[in-house]
């Protein structure tokens, strides 16, 4: 028991005792420290904001603003953020490659580094688009085993289930700057003392209330959605019956990070559902680098999360950029919109 007046307990004492515990082995505790290392050099270059000649769009090497593979504009900060990861990865002798949202291959480590036995997925910058703003951003990110004896790792080692993910978690570059993080074991908050350079443990066991009154839904899109969403939502704007009552809050960040991060706090549901305004895909968010590392740090917190329809860590992937309708937070309200969607089929 740590008697009251003891000194916070940082990450790498936390991750030394997860190991003693048998729930890591010292290759992944070091993987998660190199990766908690580079979010803290994302977090001085998101921290300088204009003063580190940081924010705007990304030029591309012909001219012209960088698009990535998702077709999305570059931000400098994307390219910054993926280079630092990529570079910080590169030597720590714990992975066999890496897959990042902004690049359309995985990165075997180069031969000229040890290889380690696990697979590092980044967003490396989540929520991108409040950068210029001054809104809160961070990374995401997720880790998986690489298959025995495969070589050089690629693309295809990565499509594994979320429920095979060993480790995730998020950086988010707030007013203050926090690593959440779970090794399958509860999902646990750190927060940066600049002072140190240290991670030190905030929140043990953070826990998502079954019920809410607080929903995080980008309404611009209604006129897209398909049926069963437009049912949920506007029964729920009607004021549905039910525990919650007829009150109700809205919240959208657009930064998934900082909305998760909202309802890992204090309860909440957060919906990017299928729409029509770009029907070859199932959605804005990434399968890999988002919504499984974010699906499991809200079910270790008590959470629920799913496509609509079945579980987010069940999908079995079928390539590295897939897209997913993403439902997830206070288990009784995804429920209930998993509900509408089932009813519908
Ligand atoms: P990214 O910046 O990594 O591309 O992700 C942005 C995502 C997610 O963070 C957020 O929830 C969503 O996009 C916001 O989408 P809208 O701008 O359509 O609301
Ligand atoms: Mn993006
Ligand atoms: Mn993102
Ligand atoms: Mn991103």
């Amino acid at each position: 028991m740590t008697p009251a007046n003891a000194s916070p307990v940082s990450l790498t004492r936390h991750l030394i005792e997860e190991e003693r515990r048998g729930h890591i082995c010292a290759d992944l505790r070091l993987l998660l420290e190199v990766a908690a290392r580079a979010c803290k050099s994302i977090s001085v270059a998101v921290g300088k904001g204009a003063l580190g000649g940081v924010l705007g769009e990304a030029e591309a090497a012909a001219g012209g603003t960088s698009v990535n593979v998702q077709g999305e504009a570059q931000k400098k900060l994307d390219v910054l953020s993926n280079e630092i990861l990529l570079e910080a990865n590169a030597w720590g002798g714990h992975l066999a490659a890496c897959a990042s949202e902004e690049m359309e291959h995985c990165q075997p480590i180069p031969d000229a580094y040890p290889r380690g036995n696990y697979l590092l997925l980044f967003d490396p910058l989540d929520g991108s688009s409040n950068i210029d703003v001054n809104v809160s951003v961070g990374t995401i990110f997720s880790v998986l085993r690489c298959p025995d004896d495969v070589g050089t790792p690629c693309d295809e080692h990565f499509l594994q289930p979320g429920t095979a993910q060993v480790a995730a978690g998020y950086c988010i570059y707030g007013p203050s700057t926090m690593l959440v993080l779970t090794i399958g074991h509860g999902t646990h908050a750190f927060t940066l003392d600049r002072e140190q350079g240290a991670f030190l443990l905030t929140r043990k066991h953070m826990q998502v209330p079954e019920q809410t009154k607080e929903f995080a839904i980008n309404m611009s899109n209604q006129r897209h959605w398909e049926a069963p969403m437009q049912a949920y939502v506007r029964d729920l704007l009607a004021g549905r019956e039910g525990p919650r009552g007829k009150d109700f809050n809205m919240r959208w960040i657009a930064s998934m990070v900082a909305d998760v991060h909202r309802i890992l706090t204090r309860g909440g549901v957060f919906i990017y559902p299928r729409d029509r305004k770009d029907p070859g895909k199932a959605g804005k968010l990434r399968l890999m680098y988002e919504a499984n590392p974010m699906a499991l740090l809200v079910e270790q917190a008590g959470g629920a999360a799913t496509n609509g329809r079945d579980r987010i860590l069940d999908i079995a992937p079928g390539e590295l950029h897939q897209r997913v309708p993403v439902f997830l937070g206070s288990r009784d309200e995804v429920a209930e919109a998993t509900r509408y969607h089932r009813e519908h089929d």
